[in-house]
C-alpha cells in the first residue's frame, strides 16, 4: 500500500444524497479514487445530478446505479480499502405506517447485506452514517454520551440503532478484517441539504414565498452540524486507531428552530414565512451531543458556527439554478 494516500480505493454507498455526496468530493481531493453506489442517478434523477455535478467527469469517479437491498455487493466492494455506508432512507418523521417496510430494506438489511460483503472482500474499515436519533429524547439528559441509553422514539431510529448494533456486530467477530467507526450525525446542514429538512426549507422560503410549515412550538432544540464537518469526521473516522466504535458527530451547540428563524432574518434580513402546524410524532424535543469522545478518537472539532454555515448555505441556494426570489412576505397560521 502507497504511504501517500491511507485511503486510496473507497466506496460511497448514497453518494448521490446530500451527506454521501461531500464526501465522494473530499475523498477525490485528497486523491482516492471513489466508487460511487447509489440507486438514483443523474440520468433519472434530477437532485443526483446536482449533488454529484462536482464529481461526474472526475478520472478517479465511477458511480454505479445500483441497490444494496438486492444488487450482489461484493463485485463493488472488492478491492476497496475503505466503505463509507451513506446510503440509507433517512427521514425522521415519514418512517411510521407503511413507509416503514422500505426503512427496514434500505437501512437495516443493505447494512446486513453490506457488511458481509465488506467481510468477504477483506475491508479494512467501514464508516457508517449512524443518527443522533437512537438516542431519543435529551430533554433533562444533558449531552447524550455514546455509552449513554439508546431508546429511539422513530421507526427511523429504531432502524439507524439496528443498523448501527449489526455493523460493530460484524466489526466484533473473531478475525473479522473489517472494522468500524458509526458516527451519529446530529442534523446536518449546508448546501445540498436534502430538500425535506428545516433549514433548507426555510431558506427556500425566502426565496420562494413558500410557508415553513413549523411542527410544534418551534422551542424544540437541534445540535445543527454543518456538512463539512461531518465530512471532516468521515475522513478521521476512516483511519482512527480502533475495532468498532460509535461515535458523537455534533455540531457544538444546541439551538431551538426559533432561534434559527431569527438568525436567517439577520442574515438574509427577511422574515421566513411560517405556518404553525402540529408537533410530529417521532420529533424529539432536544438533541445535543457530546463530543468527548469524537475529540479524543477522531481529534474532532467542528470548525463551522450555525451563523457560518447557514450563510454558506444561503449563498449556495440563492445562485443556484431554478430557484427564484418571488417577495418573502411573512406569513402567519
Ligand atoms: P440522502 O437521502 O440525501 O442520501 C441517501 C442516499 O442513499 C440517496 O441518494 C439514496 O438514493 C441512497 N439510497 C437509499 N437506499 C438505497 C439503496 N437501497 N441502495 C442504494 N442507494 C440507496 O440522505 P442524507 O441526508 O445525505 O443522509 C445520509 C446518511 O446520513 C443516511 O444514512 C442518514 O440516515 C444519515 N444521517 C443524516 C443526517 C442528516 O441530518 N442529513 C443526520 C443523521 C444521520
Ligand atoms: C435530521 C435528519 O433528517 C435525519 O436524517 C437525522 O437522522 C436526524 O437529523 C438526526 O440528527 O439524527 P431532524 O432533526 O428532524 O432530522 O432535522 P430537520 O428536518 O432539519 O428538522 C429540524 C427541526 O425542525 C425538527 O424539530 C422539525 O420538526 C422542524 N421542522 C422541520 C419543521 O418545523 N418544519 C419542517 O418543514 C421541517
Amino acid at each position: 500500500m502507497s504511504t501517500t494516500h491511507f485511503i486510496e480505493r473507497a466506496v460511497v454507498t448514497g453518494a448521490a444524497g446530500f451527506i454521501g455526496s461531500h464526501v465522494a468530493e473530499a475523498l477525490l481531493q485528497r486523491g482516492a479514487t471513489v466508487l460511487g453506489v447509489d440507486r438514483r442517478s443523474p440520468r433519472d434523477n434530477a437532485l443526483a445530478a446536482e449533488n454529484l455535478d462536482g464529481v461526474m467527469g472526475h478520472p478517479g469517479f465511477r458511480l454505479v446505479q445500483g441497490d444494496l437491498v438486492t444488487d450482489e455487493l461484493k463485485p463493488w466492494v472488492d478491492g476497496a480499502d475503505t466503505v463509507f455506508h451513506l446510503a440509507a432512507i433517512p427521514g425522521v418523521r415519514p418512517s411510521w405506517g407503511d413507509s416503514f417496510g422500505e426503512y427496514l430494506a434500505c437501512n437495516v438489511l443493505a447494512t446486513q447485506r453490506l457488511m458481509d460483503a465488506c467481510l468477504s472482500s477483506g475491508v479494512r474499515r467501514l464508516v457508517l452514517a449512524s443518527s443522533s436519533s437512537v438516542y431519543g429524547d435529551a430533554v433533562d439528559r444533558g449531552p447524550l454520551h455514546e455509552e449513554g441509553v439508546t431508546a429511539p422514539l422513530s421507526p427511523y431510529g429504531v432502524t439507524k440503532l439496528a443498523a448501527e448494533r449489526l455493523a460493530l456486530a460484524y466489526a466484533l467477530t473473531p478475525a473479522s478484517p473489517t472494522s468500524v467507526v458509526a458516527l451519529r450525525y446530529f442534523t446536518v446542514y449546508g448546501p445540498r441539504q436534502r430538500p425535506d429538512m428545516a433549514i433548507g426549507r426555510m431558506l427556500r422560503g425566502i426565496l420562494t414565498g413558500e410557508p415553513l410549515r413549523l411542527y410544534g412550538d418551534g422551542r424544540q432544540r437541534r445540535d445543527f452540524t454543518f456538512v463539512t464537518d461531518a465530512v471532516a469526521a468521515n475522513l478521521a473516522a476512516a483511519t482512527a486507531e480502533v475495532t468498532a466504535e460509535a461515535v458523537n458527530v455534533g455540531g457544538g451547540n444546541s439551538v431551538s428552530v426559533l432561534d434559527v428563524l431569527n438568525l436567517i432574518a439577520d442574515i438574509t434580513g427577511a422574515a421566513v414565512p411560517v405556518h404553525s402546524d402540529a408537533h410530529q410524532p417521532g420529533d424529539v424535543q432536544v438533541t445535543e451531543a457530546d463530543l468527548t469522545k469524537a475529540r479524543e478518537l477522531l481529534g474532532y472539532e467542528p470548525s463551522v458556527s450555525l451563523n457560518e454555515g447557514i450563510e454558506r448555505q444561503w449563498k449556495w441556494l440563492s445562485t443556484r439554478s431554478g430557484e427564484r426570489r418571488r417577495g418573502s412576505t411573512a406569513v402567519t397560521a
